[in-house]
């Protein structure tokens, strides 16, 4: 039996962070094993907010360094730039044909862009569902994993594909299901006390933070006086920091500085810290030192994207026959 197809897009902004490890790459690294997967940089959806030339490029290299050095596997999940593949700008045509002004303006993530940019309300943006679509039908992929907030998206895209269906009375493209990340994810929170680890909120650690840059993350962490009475339940800061123990620390560090807190031990979070930083740095080291050896190598970059874009364009040119066949065209 042929394994479904799973498709993903990857946004190019900047670089990874712990969050986004046990959030998102985590789930890859598993998909890859178990899927026929496909993942690429999503780097002409990021033209909607006119970034420069150089920025794109850098961007693009950043996220793809650090998604195969975290241990994304190009020789069975292939990894392309979304650029590189022009197939998927003839979909985006098509598909634009049937897509309805009022539905796109409906959009959340549009409303949204519309209000944070509003001397730049282009075109791309309203059509950023038509091209996200394009990129997972030009594959007839049938799962997508993405966050909560693609989910409007992914509706969309559904509704395109069941259009396109209805339209020439085929049953061409599947309906891509999402493939909830939430569910496995885990939450990590920020140091800060806020209880997500995120761009926006400027409270990351990141993977490629060196030992010292982390050191000084976790040491500023927010904490309280101690606990005041045994077995009490822990403040939120002070669970951040449990979470933080469970994610990256042994079961047992876990239960040595739960029993600390349950026994009402004063003045132990120095200690909790240190350990942490420790930790931490144990888990990211190798995904650094992976980091730096892609870095000192760049040629290989070239080589993963060329290959993916390949393996994307085989598949892209066989949908895109189809697709102008029942169309009309030769
Ligand atoms: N919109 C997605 C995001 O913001 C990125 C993306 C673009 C995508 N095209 C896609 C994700 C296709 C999945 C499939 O994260």
């Amino acid at each position: 039996m042929s394994k479904e197809k799973v498709i993903s897009g990857i946004r190019p902004t900047g670089n990874l962070h712990l969050g986004n490890y046990f959030g998102a790459v985590r789930s890859f690294l598993e998909m890859q094993n178990e899927y026929d997967c496909m993942f690429f940089i999503a780097d002409w959806h990021s033209l909607t907010t006119n970034p420069r030339p150089e920025d794109i490029k850098r961007s693009v290299r950043t996220i793809l360094t650090e998604y195969l050095a975290c241990g994304i596997n190009p020789e069975i999940a292939p990894i392309y730039a979304q650029s590189d593949v022009p197939e998927v700008l003839e979909l985006y045509l098509y598909l634009n044909m049937n897509a309805y002004l009022g539905d796109l303006e409906r959009c959340t993530t549009f409303k949204e862009k519309a209000r944070k940019q509003p001397d730049n309300v282009n075109a791309g943006l309203l059509t950023y569902p038509t091209l996200m679509a394009a990129d997972v039908l030009i594959h007839r992929a049938t799962k997508v994993p993405v966050g909560k907030d693609q989910e409007q998206n992914m509706e969309m895209m559904r509704r395109y594909a069941r259009r396109f269906n209805q339209m020439y009375n085929v049953e061409f493209f599947p309906e891509p299901a999402n493939f909830s990340l939430s569910e496995k994810a885990i939450k990590v929170p920020g140091l800060d006390g806020s209880g997500k680890m995120g761009k926006s909120e400027g409270n990351c650690i990141y993977l490629m933070d060196d030992p010292k840059t982390i050191k000084k993350k976790v040491m500023k962490a927010v904490t309280d006086n101690g606990p005041t009475e045994p077995n009490s339940p822990k403040p939120d800061v002070i669970q951040n920091l449990y979470t933080f123990l469970e994610i990256v620390s042994t079961p047992e560090t876990y239960k040595y500085f739960d029993d600390k807190w349950n026994n009402c031990e004063q003045q132990f979070y120095g200690e909790l810290k240190k350990q942490l930083v420790e930790d931490i740095v144990r888990f990211t080291d190798p995904i650094r030192e992976r980091i730096r050896e892609i870095e000192a190598a760049p040629e290989r970059l070239d080589r993963v994207l060329k290959a993916g874009a390949e393996a994307a364009r085989e598949s892209a040119r066989t949908t895109l026959a189809e697709v102008r066949h029942i169309i009309g065209f030769k």
